[in-house]
């Protein structure tokens, strides 16, 4: 690991180099940034925004602009425009566009932001570009400000975000397992997570709570949708008509359909990209873990004492007390 910019990085995944390169990355109108603290549901949504871009529009001229598109987003913007950038990408001959194929991982389809693990050049993919990130607010291209790009930004409850990651750390290879969770708790309330993670796909989020103030008080220079897990768990179809309303993407009932029944936990946990099974055996997951756990709200409950629970809302609140944010989970 080596210390960046107040966070902590793999050697083997990123240079410094690489992340001061983010700082002026190109963006482009089109772009699509899905935006997650670690175990908020970013696998999850990363298949559905996937699912979503993949299907055929009823009506592509009519959805791109859409008054219902604008309404979910904090920053609405118009259809996207053309420009040089989004020309040049689309006649780019990469594999990964919005034809890529059904075999392609969706690690792939969507590819981690920092952690280019393919060494692709990225200017050079087709447009509209679909990203995913855990990265901070302060760490993502500066462009991100200035274009349409969207951003979907899913946060989770962080007792039960922290809760997933603890039982991660135990079938993570090359991730030193938690020792307990009032450890990992430590750790985590003072914005420590990445020092214990020492995989190459660690991620360099810093804490929970700067992680949605820093991305959510900047919701409104933004083109921005904000999600919460327990929302999707609650009602994935609705979730599903959010982010296409978002997307610009009018689908037939029949798609959304489809796109809800493949994004339920069961089918995902036996769809193998879901799981990484895609990579070199072990090379992440040890002992035949799963990347979908549980996938419910509450399992805090089972793990946290109530002293634990009564200490993280404490921080919690003196945390996010003075910001406009309303959550739905227990
Ligand atoms: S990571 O490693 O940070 O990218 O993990 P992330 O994908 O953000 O979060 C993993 C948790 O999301 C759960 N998950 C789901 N829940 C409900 N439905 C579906 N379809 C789904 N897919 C993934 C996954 O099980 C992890 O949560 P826990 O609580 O550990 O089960």
């Amino acid at each position: 690991m080596f210390q960046y910019k107040g966070y902590n990085f793999p050697k083997n995944t990123v240079t410094p180099e690489y992340i001061d390169s983010l700082e002026d990355f190109e963006i482009r109108d089109s772009d699509v940034f899905l935006v997650t603290y670690l175990k908020s549901g970013t696998v999850w949504t990363q298949q559905i925004i996937i699912l979503i871009h993949e299907e055929e529009g009823c009506n592509a001229a009519e959805s791109q602009g859409s008054n219902a598109a604008r309404s979910e987003s904090y920053n609405a913007t118009q259809s996207e425009g053309s420009n040089a950038a989004e020309s040049e990408g689309s006649n780019a001959a990469e594999s990964e566009g919005s034809n890529a194929a059904e075999s392609d991982t969706n690690m792939k389809r969507m590819p981690w932001l920092e952690y280019n693990l393919e060494g692709k050049d990225y200017n050079m993919r087709p447009s509209p570009r679909l990203f995913t990130s855990h990265l901070t607010y302060n760490l993502m291209p500066k462009m991100l400000k200035e274009k349409k790009a969207k951003v979907i930004y899913v946060a989770r409850n962080p007792k039960d975000a922290m809760v997933s990651l603890f039982h991660f750390s135990k079938i993570l290879t090359y991730m030193e397992t938690a020792k307990n969770i009032g450890d990992l708790m430590e750790k985590y309330l003072s914005g420590q997570v990445a020092r214990i993670l020492i995989l190459f796909l660690t991620v360099v989020a810093g804490s929970w709570f700067d992680h949605v103030r820093g991305w959510y008080s900047h919701r409104e220079q933004l083109n921005f949708l904000f999600l919460t897990y327990e929302e999707m768990i609650k009602d994935l179809r609705g979730a599903v008509l959010k982010m296409c309303h978002f997307l610009g993407k009018r689908l037939q009932d029949s798609a959304i359909d489809r796109i809800v029944e493949k994004a339920t936990f069961k089918n995902m946990k036996n769809n193998p990209k879901a799981n990484y099974e895609f990579l070199p055996e072990k090379a992440i997951l040890k002992d035949n873990g799963k990347f979908l756990r549980k996938g419910t709200v509450g399992d805090w409950k089972n793990t946290l004492t109530v002293a634990q629970s009564e200490q993280f809302d404490e921080v919690y609140w003196q945390r996010m007390k003075d910001l406009p944010l309303k959550f739905v989970w227990d």
